[in-house]
């Protein structure tokens, strides 16, 4: 949506991956300090996101949402400006529905007025917005009316539409919000990480500054799978313009340090954040070889090769320039974005590399003459 919001793919955290509903303001706050001493915040890691289960499971006699007494003491709002004072965002999360995913607190259904209210009160800056226990009735009818209820606010709000890709938001999201899940829930393991990155590449040709396909958030650093599993995790949902929302505990310094060179290289989040904004696609399969590709700004391109066999012997992938979009003939400047390194001279033709299984290289071409 024409928000100002989401014109590369937000960066930040959020609550569920590894907490689920074991949240309280006191982890929402040292979250925001962990991004912040980490480095991450620097990178543009700056959207913490309070996901389900942190209201009461009632609304107040007014009729309005109510932060968690036992979890929230302080109230949002107080963790807003905490997060604000470290230079951070907050995010909160609702539902269109009677009840939210965990079915422990209020959706928004019927109360989208007032709950945008709410939360613009609380100066949020980003709402998921969950599609579980509503009426039947069609996502392209309730949606919209929390978007316009949060346009209304006149409070720049990132829409996060959470609808599971169920009537293809990818093809209505762009009218309503600023992200659209296109697949159901991540789990830490390698066959879901891999199938939620297959789901959302359908659709890459709908996203574009403002609106992103979203394959879910991260599961990088939570322990399901290997260091390579989580590289070629990472460098997807990179490639693919996807919101790179962390997932594990980013208030413990031990599990951030293990994964920094993962989600803190800086030469992929660029790739994400590129300013033109076009989600790579597959562009040839051969088996369990893939190349993923997509153009990214100064006439420069990325291309992935991938070895997704579970298993077996290492393997050769190779990428040739008209694969990529290159004219077979170029001569091209290859940058390896993972080993962070510029290849000696000028590259004819093609790019290969052999690696194990699940594991990917990711580069950078630049034609050069
Ligand atoms: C749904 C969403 C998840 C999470 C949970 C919370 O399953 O897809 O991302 O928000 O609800 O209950």
């Amino acid at each position: 949506i024409t928000n100002g919001l989401g014109m590369t793919p937000p960066m930040g955290w959020n609550s569920w991956n590894h907490f689920h509903c074991d949240i309280n303001e006191k982890m929402i706050k040292a979250t925001a300090d962990g991004l912040v001493s980490s480095g991450l915040a620097k990178l543009g890691y700056v959207y913490v996101n309070i996901d389900d289960c942190w209201a009461e499971k009632t609304r107040d006699c007014k009729g309005n949402l109510r932060p968690k007494k036992s979890t929230f003491p302080s109230g949002i709002k107080a963790v807003a400006d905490y997060v604000h004072s470290k230079g951070l965002k907050l995010g909160i999360y609702s539902d269109a529905g009677y009840y939210t995913c965990s079915k422990t607190q209020p959706g928004s259904l019927g109360y989208e007025e007032q709950d945008a209210q709410t939360f613009a009160s609380w100066d949020i800056d980003y709402l998921k917005y969950d599609n579980c226990f509503n009426d039947g009735s069609r996502p392209t009818v309730r949606y919209p009316v929390m978007t316009r209820a949060l346009m209304k606010t006149g409070r720049p709000i990132y829409i996060s539409l959470c609808e599971w890709g169920d009537l293809h938001p990818a093809e209505w999201g762009f009218n309503v919000g600023n992200s659209w899940r296109t697949t159901n829930d991540i789990s830490d393991t390698w066959e879901s990480m891999i199938s939620k990155a297959d789901e959302n590449e359908v659709y890459a040709h709908l996203a574009r500054p403002g609106g992103w396909n979203d394959p879910d958030m991260l599961e990088v650093g939570n322990g399901g799978m290997t260091e390579n599993e989580y590289v070629v995790h990472f460098s997807l949902w990179a490639i693919s313009k996807s919101p790179l929302l962390l997932g594990f505990d980013v208030a413990n310094a031990t599990a951030t340090r293990a994964v920094a060179h993962i989600v803190g290289n800086e030469e992929v989040i660029r790739i994400n954040q590129d300013p033109l904004g076009v989600q790579a696609k597959k562009v040839r399969m051969m088996g369990s070889r893939e190349i993923w590709a997509g153009p990214i700004s100064g006439y420069r391109f990325v291309v992935m090769l991938l070895n997704r066999a579970d298993t077996g012997d290492e393997d050769t992938v190779t990428a040739y320039w008209d694969d990529v979009g290159i004219p077979a003939k170029s001569l091209v400047e290859v940058r390896d974005v993972w080993e962070h390194k510029t290849l000696g001279r000028a590259v004819a033709g093609n790019i290969s590399a052999t690696m194990p299984p699940r594991s990917c290289k990711l580069y950078i071409l630049k034609p050069v003459g």
